[in-house]
């Protein structure tokens, strides 16, 4: 709900509210983010102006208490006082001094279309307030869109700048978000890494100057995640105040946090200034990607909550909304290149047996691409690995119940190409300049619209030609020559290209809504609300070890559902680790999230077999509360053990993650929140197998028969013989269950019950928790 009254702006969600006033000049003054408060008289909340302040630029002649630098704002300039960094950086025949008052203001249903750019759906109660202000004399208008989403207690925020003068505006810089906050001794929370190792999460105080982070790169980034938390010094998982921005943005974008001398904290987001210009001709405007904000005074899960249903509700493609995602088998990791028809063929007999629904085929299937040196850009199936054709494949796949997907990078072109040979003008490249390399290959130039136009026809042909109901869309490269002759400005390059993106994912899939789109970039280097937009979901990182996942998972998951988590077992030792970690564990992180496999099936063995058969048939079963339950992270006070509860009410997983074993384990602890507090639960431990060979030597103590734990009898019956691990039950009601089950015991080398939990390192189990005197 949005209420304006005697010029306050008053923005109300379910749990929240967003207050802003007009000053005497016209300047809009923040006065509140946080809790709900009915609208009232806000002046207590208003910044006393009682002094005048040493050092202050005032703004207007004889008002000495009315210096821009010491009030919150919506929107700053330059020039007129605020010594801050400013969210607009353009230059008119004025310099860049800016000075936006308001002019007028409108209310509307539902959010406001964008031109190009992605924005979040409306929906039920959703409304748009719209601020237009301007800076007369240097010939700006300014519109501040707030879009307000009251279900998912999220509001959006976005700027358009026009330009109203007679000369070429030229924009350096236009913020999404402006946010000044009065500081409560915040830490900011980042998430960042890169290949393989994507959205670790990274903590630091809010001190006096600027923190800034963004990305680059062209792509949003697995170095820095456009999502960023603030949360206050007394706040962790449960309680406190917490803050949360994004961005429905997927190039290059910055944010920034500043302390300043009267301890607000201004936060800033938006494209990243670096490198960025975008000229304005008289009449033109520039509108900004959206940013999201998020307040939650019920901790970090809460505000996790809030950003998940914001996703699912009004980001993913509405076609795939509260959809369940399909489990699915990929040829990647096991099979790299060398895939063809009989491989693959066989693969899908294994994986349809296993209980997988959708089949896809990864890199190699295309003429030519027998290693990552060529052959991208030209999508002509190879008909030496597939002599029968693409088709004949997905016919077969369907056959055993299984729909095919299919891998593209529709933004990239080889060198040692086809189409680059036909056209080397295709590529961004600076004149005059060498290709930099980049896994050989470059980027097109999505500025240029006959190089959309070749996209969306060759990737919409190649999905109608062969029946292909998912697509796997990679970006495996940064952007480096980022030059177009097709845009007015180099400095446009990076954000024309994402409009250019934009615009090919609309046409590919906007007319086919059955197709489920996974967004992938070497992993997570491009997992944003941008790319949600169109896809259901993203390939989470290359990185497929369930120790590493625990990080990166866990990090997503401040800011992504699960169900657009991609999340895939894969074998081990795995490839890039080299750990060796239990094959429940591999499923138990994958279970958070969109489950997948990328194995060799040729190299099962039958408890192998039977143990992912197992899991396939829990994950289909509980599959609506793995997607789209609440989710929580479970503090538990040591870096060694995670837990992750996913549902509540009636019905819950608990994972309990252990990556390092210690001897003589610490007793464990599994609190259970979210549940009604007077019914009674049971608490299982999802069935699961330990493999002898796991064991070693130790299989003599279960052993009826002495084995040579190195022989050849151990190595046969390992593959075919396994021991149940954990078996565990508890049982009490949610408000008992809150106060955290004591788990049974550890192994810890004296001794082996079917009870004993036999963990190890990186050892896990999963625990279902249902309502027992439910109806
Ligand atoms: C990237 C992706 C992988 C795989 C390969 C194929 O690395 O992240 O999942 O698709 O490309 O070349």
């Amino acid at each position: 709900m949005i209420e304006v009254r005697d010029g306050v702006f008053f923005l109300q969600t379910r749990t929240t509210s967003y207050w802003f006033a007009l000053t005497e000049h016209g300047h809009l003054e923040h006065l509140h983010y946080g809790p709900l408060l009915p609208p009232q008289d806000p002046s207590a909340l208003r910044v006393k102006r009682t002094v005048e302040f040493g050092a202050t630029v005032v703004y207007a002649p004889g008002e000495m208490e009315y210096g821009l630098d010491a009030i919150p704002l919506e929107y700053s300039g330059i020039g007129q006082g605020d010594y801050r960094m400013s969210p607009v950086e353009v230059f008119t025949t004025h310099g860049a001094d800016t000075d936006f008052v308001y002019r007028d203001h409108r209310l509307l249903d539902g959010t406001v279309a964008s031109a190009g750019l992605p924005i979040a759906d409306g929906g039920e109660g959703v409304q748009t307030l719209e601020v237009t202000l301007a800076d007369e004399r240097a010939g700006l208008e300014l519109a501040l869109l707030y879009t307000v989403f009251p279900d998912v207690d999220v509001i959006t925020r976005r700027a358009v700048l026009r330009n109203t003068g007679e000369g070429t505006a030229e924009l350096a810089k236009l913020a999404s978000l402006q946010l000044d906050l009065p500081d409560r001794g915040y830490t900011i929370r980042t998430f960042d890494g890169g290949w393989i190792h994507e959205a670790h999460a990274h903590d630091r105080p809010v001190t006096s100057g600027v923190f800034s982070t963004g990305s680059t790169t062209g792509a949003s980034s697995a170095r820095h995640n456009p999502g960023t938390l603030l949360f206050a010094s007394d706040a962790d998982e449960e309680r406190g105040w917490a803050y949360g921005f994004n961005l429905v943005y997927s190039g290059n974008h910055a944010t920034s946090f500043e302390r300043d001398q009267h301890g607000s904290v201004r936060v800033m987001a938006g494209i990243q200034p670096q490198a960025f210009r975008w000229p304005l001709a008289p009449g033109e405007a520039f509108e900004t990607p959206e940013a999201v904000l998020a307040f939650s005074d019920e901790g970090l899960n809460g505000l996790s909550d809030r950003m998940h249903r914001f996703v699912n509700g009004h980001i993913t493609p509405a076609a795939q909304r509260g959809v369940p995602r399909p489990v699915v088998y990929n040829s990647w990791e096991a099979a790299f290149f060398e895939i063809d028809e009989k491989r693959l063929t066989a693969y899908a007999r294994q994986a349809a047996k296993l209980g997988v629904e959708l089949f896809v085929i990864d890199d190699g299937w295309f003429a030519g691409r027998a290693d990552d040196t060529r052959a991208l850009g030209d999508y002509t199936v190879d008909a030496k690995k597939f002599p029968a054709g693409m088709k004949a494949l997905v016919d077969r796949v369907a056959k055993l119940g299984m729909r095919t997907g299919i891998w593209v990078e529709p933004e990239m072109v080889s060198e040692d190409s086809e189409l680059y040979r036909a056209h080397p003008d295709w590529a961004l490249r600076i004149p005059g300049k060498a290709a930099r390399e980049g896994r050989h290959q470059q980027l097109l130039d999505l500025c240029n619209p006959a190089v959309r136009d070749y996209i969306v026809e060759q990737v919409g042909a190649l999905i109608d030609d062969n029946g292909f109901s998912y697509v796997k869309w990679d970006m495996n490269r940064h952007m480096a020559d980022a030059y177009s002759p097709h845009v007015a400005h180099p400095g446009m390059t990076a954000h024309a290209f994402q409009l250019g993106l934009y615009e090919v994912l609309e046409r590919i899939f906007g007319p086919r809504p059955h197709v489920l789109l996974e967004m992938c970039s070497s992993g997570g280097n491009r997992f944003d609300l941008g790319m949600l937009r169109w896809a259901a979901m993203i390939w989470t990182s290359d990185d497929t070890d369930p120790i590493e996942r625990l990080d990166i998972q866990q990090g997503m998951s401040y800011l992504y559902p699960q169900s657009v988590v991609s999340a895939h077992v894969s074998a081990s030792p795995h490839q890039q680790t080299l750990r060796d970690t239990p094959l429940s564990t591999r499923f138990n992180v994958a279970a958070f999230g969109c489950l997948g496999y990328e194995y060799d099936l040729d190299f099962l063995t039958p408890e192998e077999k039977r143990e992912i058969t197992e899991q396939i048939a829990f994950y289909k079963q509980h599959r609506e509360l793995l997607q789209f339950g609440r989710f929580r992270r479970i503090p538990s006070g040591r870096r060694e053990r995670v837990m992750w509860q996913i549902g509540e009410g009636d019905a819950a997983i608990v994972g309990n993650f252990q990556r390092g074993v210690r001897a003589a384990p610490e007793r464990d602890i599994l609190p259970i929140a979210g549940l009604h507090p007077d019914a009674v639960y049971r608490v299982d431990a999802k069935p699961q197998r330990i493999m002898l060979d796991r064991l070693g030597a130790l299989v003599n103590h279960v052993s009826p028969v002495r084995l040579d734990p190195n022989g050849l009898v151990m190595n046969v019956v390992s593959k075919r013989r396994s021991l149940p691990d954990g078996v565990e039950s508890y049982h009490g009601t949610g408000e008992l269950l809150a106060a955290g089950i004591k788990l049974e015991m550890q192994f810890s080398g004296t001794g082996h019950n079917p009870a004993v939990r036999m963990l190890g390192d990186f050892g896990s189990t999963l625990y279902t928790v249902v309502r027992e005197d439910a109806t």
